[in-house]
């Protein structure tokens, strides 16, 4: 662990003190800021208000619209190709209203089920406003998915429809098409390959611009989305309108969100990430969403900070190595003046990357840390603490976490274990689609949710994140470690890029892990059997006496998901020939 900290920023931000925060927090407190809390909507007092009917637009789109010193300001603002497409809180309102009485004359209602599989672009958004508006449930696909991807999806979810774009229509599998009421298109011309397509392109204008949102209960879906696969097969995970309350609290201490922000969340919005951060999160504080629809250069990116006047840009350390290794010169280029938050998720914001946005952006990125099934960032360097670097930070105010050993006991500082989270907080999933008992075994008897992360916590509540627990190496005795550690250790020699680590089994009579590193090599830096050697020297001098790694191979790329998570287990499959080496769900 690096003792280094960076200070926090107190002053300005919009939690001055996580210590005078936490004891006296409420879930309720933030309730209170919606229409539907209150004793009106709450005849009962139910504690968990769950009595009372809600609707997340309510609370975001139509508050700010209906709000006439809000009405005019920016709630989307697109760029592609140099085009820019904006979208006031009011037009916003009249797009989500238009496309949900389009859909419901197609017959759509509450609980029906939408496939949107596009690429960034702002009818992803109009389409999720409008299935929120009437109740049914959103299920936003990656454009790049695979046939096979799309078909486990149209598979299980069985949609009503599918809203997506001509070319990509032949990744619908004749087998289901015929199982879908409609294919909408955002455009034309038809491919004509099925019988159901639609082109909307100009219907939801013809619709009435208003569209009162349905009134539903908390834990009615409002989206589903599958995981993104780095522990198979994937999940279909559900979400409700009642997480607006951890969406806005979160949005609020964690990204910083104040009234005159511009957030840039660069996930794609079918990534959990884009749909919670990207849209949802910063409507419900009413202010500007900023998506980009053009494909990632560190130009661009940088273009895309100056030219929108980005004030909070959530991202990932994929993103920032990718900056980084377009050379430190480029940053100086641009005026990043309004930029004055940073967040990242997803991977490790290893030390090296933090620093160098401090050094070249002059922002330190603040890494944060969730998953598809908690909804919302549970753990999180907040602008308030100071940040230690490789830490993921402190649970959120409202949020518990600790660290279990296999039979759930807690234990103690600075022990390697299973992150878990007190159930339950507004965010947490209420199922898995069509799989209850794979739902169920997320749970201990006492309520804690098992991450399946592994992560040690520090004498002072910091958190650190060393993998998932599918990861993990047995070292000599019965010390198990995460690869992370190793790998860590492998990033600090200076030729070394990336590097994942995996152990190929037991080797034979020891019962420690034989254990395999794979790297990929800076810029400037050739593959050879002299620097292999060095590398192995390298580690041998910096990792315990009784880690031993084996071997070391040079890789071009190591396989990540598309939101750039290492994938060890396809390694792993790959090293041992069995399933899972293909590249499903990966970025290439
Ligand atoms: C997994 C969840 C990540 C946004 C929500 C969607 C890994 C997440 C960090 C981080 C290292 C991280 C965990 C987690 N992860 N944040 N800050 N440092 N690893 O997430 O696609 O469901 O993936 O991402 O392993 O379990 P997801």
């Amino acid at each position: 662990m690096i003792r280094a900290r960076i200070p926090a920023r107190k002053n300005s931000a919009n939690l001055k003190s996580y210590e005078k925060t936490c004891p006296y927090f409420s879930w309720e407190d933030i309730e209170k800021e919606f229409s539907w809390y209150g004793p009106d909507h709450s005849p009962d007092h139910s504690p968990d208000h769950s009595s009372n009917r809600m609707n997340i637009m309510t609370e975001s789109i139509d508050r700010w619209a209906e709000d006439p010193d809000r009405c005019a300001h920016d709630a989307l603002v697109f760029s592609k190709g140099g085009q820019v497409q904006t979208y006031s809180y009011q037009q916003m309102k009249i797009k989500s209203c238009q496309w949900a009485g389009l859909l419901t004359e197609y017959g759509f209602n509450a609980g029906d089920r939408l496939i949107v599989l596009l690429p960034p672009c702002p009818e992803i958004f109009f389409a999720m406003s409008a299935c929120a508006r009437i109740g049914v449930i959103f299920c936003p696909v990656f454009s790049s998915s695979s046939f096979y991807e799309l078909e486990i999806r149209l598979e299980s979810t069985s949609p009503r429809g599918i809203l997506t774009l001509p070319d990509l229509v032949e990744k619908i599998s004749y087998e289901f098409a015929g199982q879908i009421s409609h294919i909408f298109l955002t455009q034309g011309p038809a491919p004509g390959l099925f019988p159901n397509e639609v082109v909307i392109a100009g219907m939801p204008e013809q619709m009435p611009p208003e569209f009162e949102p349905e009134m539903l209960s908390g834990d009615a879906p409002l989206y589903l989305i599958y995981t993104s696969g780095s522990t198979r097969p994937p999940k279909g995970v559900i979400h409700t309108h009642q997480e607006m309350t951890g969406m806005l609290a979160s949005a609020r201490w964690v990204l910083d969100v104040k009234p005159n922000t511009v957030l840039w969340t660069d996930a794609d919005p079918a990534w959990v990430t884009g749909t919670v951060y990207g849209a949802f999160a910063p409507w419900l504080c009413g202010v500007t969403a900023f998506v980009q629809g053009d494909p990632f250069t560190a130009a661009n990116w940088y273009w895309t900070l100056e030219k929108f006047k980005i004030s909070v840009w959530y991202t990932t350390p994929k993103i920032i190595r990718d900056l980084m290794e377009a050379g430190d010169d480029l940053p100086s280029r641009y005026d990043l003046s309004a930029l004055r938050h940073v967040t990242s998720v997803g991977a490790p914001l290893i030390p090296e990357l933090l620093y160098w946005v401090g050094d070249h952006l002059r922002c330190y990125p603040h890494d944060t840390w969730w998953m598809t099934e908690t909804g919302i960032i549970c753990i999180a360097n907040l602008a308030c603490n100071d940040i230690k670097p490789g830490s993921i930070g402190k649970p959120l105010p409202g949020i518990k976490a600790a660290i279990l050993d296999e039979n759930g006991k807690h234990l103690p500082a600075l022990s390697l274990g299973e992150l878990a989270l007190k159930c339950p907080w507004p965010g947490l999933t209420v199922g898995l689609w069509q799989d209850n008992d794979r739902f169920q075994r997320y749970f201990t008897d006492d309520g804690w949710f098992l991450t399946g992360d592994i992560a040690l916590e520090d004498e002072e509540g910091y958190f650190y994140h060393q993998g998932r627990n599918d990861d993990l190496l047995k070292a000599g005795g019965d010390k198990v470690i995460g690869p992370f550690e190793i790998e860590q250790v492998l990033c600090v020699h200076p030729a070394v890029a990336e590097a994942a680590v995996i152990s190929k089994g037991s080797e034979p009579g020891k019962g420690i892990s034989y254990l395999k590193a794979f790297i990929t090599l800076k810029k400037g830096y050739i593959q050879s059997t002299r620097l292999n050697y060095e590398i192995k020297t390298f580690l041998k001098g910096n990792l315990a006496p009784d880690i031993v790694i084996r071997e070391i191979i040079f890789l071009d790329k190591l396989p990540k998901t598309r939101s750039g998570k290492l994938l060890r287990r396809v390694l792993r499959a790959r090293e041992l020939g069995i399933p899972g080496g293909e590249s499903l769900n990966m970025q290439d």
